[in-house]
């Protein structure tokens, strides 16, 4: 696939721009405002500047010029692969799959989200092409990390998920793993419940962070703990993972402690803000 489009160039979809873009594909990224669009071209600028520097990339200039980034939507019409990143909002994404159904002129073209937790179904059944449709799936940070887990719906067609896999492994380099349109997929179901289980324990007194964390990193060779990963993750998004995990399985082991929503509410958001379960020098 040679042109991409990417909607949403926040930490994500600048990410996958810049992967995409380091593949040789040409890319066309769209923000909401010109501002978002001049801070998602600086944050690009930044990454792949700083790839050149350690020796990772040789032309960050030759890349970036593959780059375009618009507040266009419409200038997504000849793309063949649309990878939306936009905010965590069902309503937002359901109005832009409406939207890129409208614009995007290729039937062919493969419409998907990098969402975490809406259902892709939800947004498929609101194009006129839900076998074009599914769910591909990028980790932060993008350019570093190797798993992308690709969601087909129910309606999805085979060929959609083979021709994604293809381009996420065989052009960009990554391993594609593939799991059922499921709140979590396969990575957020196992990890989620395993840091909600950390927070439940220290908020129970069992253990300090720091014992319960290098419990983790020495016992189970773990790289870091799960109270330090929650703070990275930053401890909204985890609330929020684990809300839409709860509400799709009505599984204890979802349900956010009460610890995290009062850090939640307190604004102890992890790394991002300097404090969280460890404090930070920001
Ligand atoms: P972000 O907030 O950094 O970026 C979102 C961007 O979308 C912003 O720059 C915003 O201006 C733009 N935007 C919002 N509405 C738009 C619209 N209608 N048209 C064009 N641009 C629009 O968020 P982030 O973290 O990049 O997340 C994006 C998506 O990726 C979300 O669905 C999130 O669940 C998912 N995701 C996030 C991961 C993470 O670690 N942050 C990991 C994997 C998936």
């Amino acid at each position: 696939m040679e042109r991409i489009g990417v909607v949403g160039g926040g930490l994500m979809g600048a990410g996958i721009a810049e992967v995409c873009a380091r593949a040789g594909s040409a890319v066309v990224v769209v923000e909401s405002e010109q501002t978002r669009a001049d801070d998602s071209r600086a944050r690009l600028e930044k990454s792949l500047r700083r790839a050149q520097e350690r020796g990772k990339l040789d032309d960050a200039e030759a890349v970036l010029q593959r780059i375009t980034v618009t507040t266009e939507l419409e200038d997504l019409a000849d793309r063949q692969l649309v990878v939306e990143a936009i905010v965590e909002d069902e309503s937002a994404k359901v109005d832009l799959f409406k939207r890129l159904d409208q614009i995007v002129t290729d039937q062919d073209a493969i419409l998907a989200s990098n969402t975490s937790s809406i259902p892709i179904m939800k947004l498929a059944t609101v194009t006129s092409r839900p076998s074009h449709v599914l769910g591909i799936h990028f980790f932060n940070p993008v350019p570093v990390l190797k798993l992308v887990e690709l969601v087909p719906s129910l309606m999805t067609a085979d060929e959609t998920t083979e021709r994604s896999r293809e381009y996420v492994e065989g052009s960009l380099g990554k391993n594609a793993i593939t799991c059922q349109d499921r709140a979590g997929f396969v990575v957020n179901a196992l990890l989620i419940p395993f840091v909600l289980s950390a927070i439940r324990m220290y908020e129970s007194g069992f253990a300090t962070a720091e014992d319960i964390d290098q419990g983790l990193v020495l016992g189970a060779a773990h790289p870091q703990g799960p109270l330090a990963l929650a703070d990275l993750i930053g401890l909204d998004t985890t609330m929020s993972v684990a809300q839409s995990l709860y509400e799709e399985f009505k599984e204890p082991l979802y349900a956010p402690p009460p610890l995290l929503a009062r850090m939640v509410d307190a604004g102890l958001l992890g790394r991002k803000v300097g404090r969280g379960f460890y404090t930070y020098d920001r």
